[in-house]
């Protein structure tokens, strides 16, 4: 199956729902690049399935114009996500725990919805267009941010909902001890963080052996700060696409959801074509 990637087609819009900003932006799938500038939404306060449809509609509007008419549209969230159920909730409502969330964003918006946990969306396109591009192997990314993403990639088709930044580590929820939000909370040096990130690394990798470890979330930009100071045996290296992640994974697999058959909603016809 070839992927929708060709440049003539239009670009297609992905949306990043997070604890305090709704962003989107048109992705080129080209080359993995915004083709407008990002607009971003403050999430609303009570961050209920509703409102944030109605903060993600403001947002397919202002982009009407820009991408197809009919065109599908990727959205992230902080949350498990199974077959378009919200199964999870980090930093926003509880209400989205069990909640049918692809569905309502379509019968809101009229198109069709991928919906995709955060990290797994920052992995994919680590693995289309950024830092782990082309990789023939195993590949995990973590985000290191409020909390900690994961996702797991084997030769580009991704694992879905690993939620790894919950292993239980020394007794501790692992994202409680080494998310980048701990460092800042409790002022850590970038040499004390490290040696949370090494214990927690160390322990991933005993579990996966992944070939690459992508190191993703807003502080990788400082990655020469800590990255050289994990001694583990797995290649890391610091994400490329940096906040646009999220973004263009969710654009590059709304337009590409037949290649990831484990996030394709049951009764959709997505599933009919996968199952014909
Ligand atoms: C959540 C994940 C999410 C990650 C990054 C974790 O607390 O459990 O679903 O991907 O934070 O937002």
């Amino acid at each position: 199956m070839s992927e929708a990637t060709a440049a003539s087609t239009p670009p297609v819009l992905g949306i990043d729902i997070g604890g305090s900003g709704i962003k989107g932006a048109p992705v080129d799938l080209s080359t993995g690049e915004f083709a407008a500038d990002r607009l971003r939404i403050d999430t609303p306060s009570a961050s209920t399935p509703e409102n944030v449809a109605d903060v993600v509609a403001q947002i397919v509007e202002h982009f009407g114009g820009q991408i197809a008419a009919d065109g599908p549209i990727g959205i992230t969230i902080p949350a498990v996500v199974t077959h378009g159920i919200t199964r999870s909730a980090a930093n926003i409502d509880k209400s989205w725990i069990n909640c049918d969330a692809e569905k309502i964003f379509e019968d809101k918006l009229g198109r069709d919805i991928l919906l995709v946990n955060d990290a797994d969306a920052a992995g994919v396109a680590e693995v289309k267009y950024g830092a782990a591009a082309g990789h023939p192997g195993l590949v995990v990314l973590t985000t290191l941010g409020t909390g900690i993403g994961t996702a797991i990639l084997y030769r580009g088709v991704l694992v879905p909902n690993s939620e790894l930044g919950h292993l239980e580590i020394d007794g501790y929820d692992a994202e409680k001890r080494a998310a980048s939000s701990i460092k800042d909370k409790e002022g850590l040096s970038y040499a004390k963080w490290a040696k949370r990130l090494q214990r927690y690394y160390e322990t991933l990798e005993a579990l996966l052996w992944p070939d690459l470890i992508v190191v993703g979330g807003g502080v990788s930009k400082d990655s020469d700060k800590f990255l050289p100071l994990i001694d583990i045996n797995a290649e890391m290296v610091p994400a490329k696409l940096r906040n646009t992640a999220g973004i263009v994974g969710a654009a590059w697999l709304a337009a590409n959801r037949l290649q990831q058959p484990a996030l394709v909603r049951e009764g959709t016809a997505a599933e009919s074509a996968l199952v014909e």
